[in-house]
């Protein structure tokens, strides 16, 4: 490895609010997890604002235009519903301007991003996650149920609000461009609700024809995915089976990126444990996805390119998640130690599941599968409709099981989904076999229980299996 002179900088900005210190952020050079004969990447250092992450830009360009425009007046409630960092951005500006803040969190959020919201003072409402977009809980239509029931509410609106997007092209797009002596030529960013993208990148493709490349995690329905769940948080487009009209961002602006790549929870968590390790950069998944696209582009482009990449926030606020080795394991994104048989040594042997989606399928059309099942098909792990990935199915998505013994006596017509009993249980394929098989717990030994490769669902094994170990 080259050594270069580590340089202590000296003095600094002084800053009459918090709030000054938002923006300006530094540009980092990766320099041990570069391909060979690649591109440099350098990354934009956006969890070093105050607040933690790059929506501190966003939070406070939208109040300060909501200040300037009367939408939001002294002493009034901020609201948004948000993933966490929006929310903390507004929380401190909530705080360093006087304001109260409630924010609609859905309950996927890391407990570390809801205690930080607490921390600045707001009030935090959960809700399910995993819900329609028309249904009454989903996080942007409670926001706006809480708006009309407060007086002198405003709704942030990060997906609609100009502001957003607006900041970045005043901003973080114009530091990249000085910061690299407009020697950059490819920016690579996520689309949580493309306000960084879309900002960001018309302003360096405006000024310096720039190419802008979104990383979206594979599954997400902006670049071409599914929509099915994923663990990566904050960025990307999930779809809800049953959403029936599937509205993206407004502040998305879809002709900036010129391509996306497509990169899995694996290739990102993997990604994150890399930059901690090999470069001392502890940043979030999202990041992990930005900088794992950057080495594809670094890569393709090779040496006379200049790769920009933004990290969006700290991996402190992800500790309990995408840096706890069990929670990892268990999701099958990497290998318990020591070299006892795994599970997926042990599930080797045996069949697959038969996979059946709830309202696509009647208790008929499984009869006529199973006629093809391997013998002794018990049970049938039944997944959430429309997400239809032939090989794999994202966990969340395994809604709960059918017994085949049930069936005979089931009204042949009836949707499947309407008889699934409870999710199976879910074994990561590194996990350690027995580790795993005491960690489910006691149950029928020959129910199904998933084998999940990447947070996905490849095939189902049992615990009767298990305890071959
Ligand atoms: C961690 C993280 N990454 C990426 C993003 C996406 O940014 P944007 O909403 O500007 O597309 C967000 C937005 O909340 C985020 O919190």
């Amino acid at each position: 490895m080259r050594h270069y002179r580590a340089v202590l900088t000296e003095g600094g900005p002084v800053h009459d609010s918090v709030l000054d210190a938002v923006g300006a952020t530094a540009l980092v050079r990766l320099r041990r997890i570069v391909p060979e004969g690649g591109a440099p990447v350098w990354v934009k250092t956006e969890w070093t604002n105050p607040g933690g992450s790059v929506k501190d830009r966003a939070a406070l360009n939208m109040v300060l235009e909501a200040e300037r425009s009367g939408a939001l007046t002294p002493g009034a409630t901020i609201v948004e519903g948000t993933s966490g960092n929006t929310g903390i951005g507004l929380a401190m500006v909530a705080a360093a301007r006087g304001y109260r803040a409630v924010f609609v969190v859905p309950d996927r959020t890391t407990t570390e991003k809801v205690a930080l919201l607490r921390a600045y003072g707001a009030e935090v409402v959960p809700t399910p996650g995993l819900v329609p977009r028309e249904d009454p809980r989903h996080v942007q239509l409670l926001a706006a149920r809480i708006v009309a029931e407060t007086p002198g509410a405003w709704l942030a609106d990060q997906y609609g609000n100009p502001a957003n997007p607006d900041v970045h092209e005043r901003t973080t797009g114009p530091e990249i461009w000085a910061q690299t002596g407009g020697r950059v030529t490819h920016l690579v960013a996520g689309a949580g609700t493309g306000g960084t993208i879309s900002g960001t990148g018309r302003y360096l493709q405006r000024t310096g024809g720039v190419t802008v490349v979104a990383a979206d995690p594979e599954s997400s329905r902006y670049g071409g995915g599914d929509g099915s769940p994923y663990f990566v948080e904050a960025v990307g487009h999930y779809l809800h089976p049953h959403t029936e009209t599937d509205t993206w961002p407004a502040v998305f602006d879809t002709s900036v990126p010129d391509r996306f790549e497509r990169i899995g929870d694996g290739e990102s968590l993997r990604t994150v444990r890399r930059l901690a390790r090999e470069e001392g950069l502890l940043v979030g998944g999202s990041a992990g996805t930005a900088v794992a696209a950057a080495l594809r582009v670094s890569a393709e482009a090779g040496p006379d390119a200049l790769v920009v990449a933004v990290l969006p926030d700290s991996g402190r606020i992800y500790l309990s998640k995408y840096f706890d080795d069990g929670w990892l394991t268990t999701l099958g994104f990497l290998d318990s130690p020591g070299d006892a048989r795994r599970v997926r040594d042990v599930v080797g042997a045996y069949r697959p599941g038969l996979f059946v989606t709830p309202s696509t399928s009647t208790v008929a059309c499984l009869r006529t599968a199973l006629a093809g099942a391997p013998a002794g098909t018990a049970v049938i792990p039944v997944v959430a409709a429309r997400h239809t990935d032939a090989t794999t199915w994202s966990a969340p998505d395994v809604i709960g099981t059918v017994a085949v013994t049930d069936l005979d006596a089931l009204d042949p017509s009836a949707e499947v989904g309407a008889h699934a009993g409870p999710p199976p249980p879910a074994v990561g394929h590194g996990e350690d076999a027995a580790a795993a098989r005491t960690r489910i717990g006691d149950g029928p030994a020959g129910a199904p229980v998933l084998m999940l490769v990447d947070g996905r669902a490849t095939t189902t094994t049992t615990r009767a299996a298990l305890d071959q170990a």
